[in-house]
């Protein structure tokens, strides 16, 4: 991802005007009433260092939300931990579960920033390899079975699953449940674009379909994506007690949680009417509609239609050509930046994703330069 950036950054320095469909951050201002809420707060005088489990208020709405959007129901007092970000979510869960040399399952392609913190932590990547089956990347039992050693203690699980959009069913989700029972695998379930999905698809929590997997897992989230909030840097996690009083104490030697006053907005934006949400998810279908729609009828290649979060990839894996090709002709020929599914693992070889986490004008020229380069090069091919 650095060296996309590298060579962006080099491009425009040279004067190249580009269009991007890279990036994964919302392009709507946070909710007026979660700013106001802010700012009360603030004027409130509440500036000193917040509870570091996270604020009492916060954590109640966090299990309020839990219990109404998702079934689940965790103790406010001792099972949910509030973060800075699912980012220190993730890095706190993975410091307190792995060992060193203890495995984690990572499905591929796989959002790039989980394997870091996994080595941080003294862990090995294992990749589970995914394929594209009838228009959507998903992972199986049996890939779970093959990625599987008896040093693999926990899973990596995104869904929405960022890169590839798909909301795995609950009939998948019992499949990826019997595998960490019968293999005791632990369960980092990641669960950051629950609000994004489309045309019919919705989010499961891993732990509603499969309660016997409460015990073993982590459920990451975040006020990021669902409420635009991507600088406050606000989210919590929930699991069983033992698991987020380990948590609790990577936590409080490290970033000791979000500022008082940010929590108290998040308590906001998450009991208030959450028409915002809708109105946002509304548009990003729109936006997912046009990419579907400037991408249709390439010479054998697809957009995949994606059942969440906000990023389409297209399939030009008939092609024959290197992802990283691909994308490096749209970037210097075409001044359209997109991410090559190479850069996400194995598995996202021969697909380009392409981000509708950001509109308007820049959006429109990036998808009309994106069907002309593609349309060309398809074209072009032998
Ligand atoms: C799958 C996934 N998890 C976590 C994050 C990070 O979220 P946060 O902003 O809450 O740290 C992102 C951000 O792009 C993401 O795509």
């Amino acid at each position: 991802m650095n060296a996309i950036l590298g060579e962006v950054k080099a491009l425009q320095a040279s004067g190249v005007p580009l269009a991007s469909l890279m990036r994964g951050e919302p392009d709507f201002p946070t909710p007026a009433h979660i700013v106001e809420a802010s700012i009360k707060a603030l004027e409130a005088g509440r500036t000193g260092y917040p509870d570091n489990r996270g604020e009492k208020a916060l954590r109640e709405a966090v299990a309020l939300k839990l219990r109404r959007d998702n079934g689940l129901t965790y103790d406010p007092g001792t099972e949910i931990l509030v973060t800075t970000g699912a980012t220190f979510g993730i890095y706190a869960a993975l410091m307190a579960l792995i060992n060193e040399g203890d495995q984690v399952l990572l499905p591929d392609p796989v959002y790039d920033a989980y394997q870091s913190p996994v080595r941080l932590a003294g862990g090995e990547c294992r990749a589970v390899t995914s394929a594209i089956h009838e228009g959507r990347f998903m992972v199986t039992e049996e890939a779970l079975e093959a990625a599987w050693t008896p040093a693999a203690k926990l899973l990596v699980l995104n869904t929405p699953w960022n890169p590839v959009g798909t909301v795995p069913t609950r009939s998948e989700l019992e499949g990826i449940a019997r595998f960490c029972e019968r293999r005791n695998v632990y369960l980092i379930s990641d669960e950051i674009y629950e609000a994004i999905t489309y045309d019919g698809h919705t989010h499961l929590s891993p732990v509603a379909v499969a309660p016997s997997l409460r015990d073993r897992t982590i459920v990451v989230n975040s006020l990021s994506k669902t409420y635009s909030m991507t600088g406050w840097r606000v989210g919590y996690c929930a699991g069983p007690a033992p698991l987020i009083s380990a948590m609790y104490l990577v936590l409080a030697q490290s970033s000791r949680g979000p500022a008082t006053f940010i929590q108290d907005a998040a308590a906001v934006a998450l009991s208030a009417s959450q028409d915002c949400v809708t109105e946002m998810v509304n548009e990003y279908s729109r936006r997912r509609a046009q990419v579907q729609q400037a991408l249709a009828g390439l010479p054998d290649a697809a957009v995949l239609p994606p059942e969440g979060g906000f990023f389409a990839m297209a399939d030009l894996r008939a092609w024959g050509i290197a992802s990283n090709e691909v994308r490096k002709r749209l970037l210097n020929e075409y001044g359209v930046v997109v991410v090559h599914g190479g850069a996400y693992g194995p598995a996202g070889e021969g697909t380009l994703r392409i981000s509708f986490a950001s509109g308007g004008e820049a959006f429109t020229k990036g998808l009309e330069r994106l069907a002309q380069g593609l349309r060309e090069m398809g074209t072009a091919r032998g």
